[in-house]
């Protein structure tokens, strides 16, 4: 089965402050480095896909050839919103069976993590990778509490999000045409009537998105024996 994985490049980075898009900001190596890392060498994936924002081209082209990522064939541009980008890159995806979508700044992937997804929407047809929410979230209006939530219902959803190709399609065609801008891919896919089944992830599965989520990032980094062997 035809796997290819969409990983969004293409943002600005403005929360991390940085002078370049955080996705090229250090982790001993670029963070995308280490995302497209994980996916090269994943035995379910056949293709990765970037998007990226067209003044980063250099940049990235020079992280897929010194690393020899062979798995890279395709490198497009994204829109002005990360639901655009994705959809750029889920149209260079033609016969692809399962396409997941990835987050450029999310590094820490674990194989474990993508061969569930993936099996998931194999299964189920969608699937999102998250976990059950630690705090407890309350819902707000006007500065005031209006609603405690359940907890034991609450998951906090990351990446991969993984689709069978026609779906996904089918999702970004609806959301485009009904002009519905969702925060998340699976989002588009639920409003059309598909049930995502939630596949169990792991909570250092961090998306680096303010500078301290680097300090986060170099200790998951120094700790975690199974990220040192994914830099081997
Ligand atoms: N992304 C993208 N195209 C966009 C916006 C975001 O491909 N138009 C990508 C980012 O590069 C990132 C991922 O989507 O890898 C998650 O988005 P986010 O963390 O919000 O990154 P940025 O949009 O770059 O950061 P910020 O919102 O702080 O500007
Ligand atoms: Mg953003």
């Amino acid at each position: 089965m035809k796997t290819s994985v969409i990983i969004l490049a293409a943002g600005k980075g403005t929360r991390m402050n940085a002078s370049t898009n955080k996705v090229f900001l250090k982790l001993r190596r670029p963070i995308l480095a280490h995302t497209i890392s994980a996916f090269e060498k994943n035995e379910n994936v056949d293709n990765i896909i970037l998007v990226i924002n067209k003044n980063d081209s250099e940049e990235v082209e020079r992280i897929v050839e010194e690393s020899k990522f062979n798995k890279v064939k395709k490198i497009v541009n994204g829109g002005e919103t990360r639901q655009e980008s994705c959809y750029n890159g889920v149209y260079t995806c033609d016969d692809s069976e399962i396409i997941l979508i990835h987050d450029g700044a999310r590094p820490f992937i674990r194989q474990e993590t993508i061969n569930s997804v993936i099996k998931d929407a194999q299964e189920h047809g969608v699937s999102v990778v998250g976990a059950p929410v630690k705090d407890t979230i309350k819902l707000a209006e006007d500065g005031f509490v209006k609603e405690t939530m359940d907890r034991s219902k609450l998951w906090a959803v990351q990446t991969p999000q993984a689709f069978q190709g026609d779906i996904i399609k089918k999702a970004h065609e609806k959301a485009l045409d009904d002009k519905f801008l969702g925060t998340d891919d699976t989002s588009l896919a639920e409003r059309i009537g598909y049930k995502v089944k939630l596949t169990k992830g792991h909570y250092d599965n961090i998306k680096i998105t303010t500078p301290d989520d680097l300090i986060l990032a170099e200790k998951i980094l120094a700790n975690c024996d199974e990220f040192n062997k994914f830099l081997a």
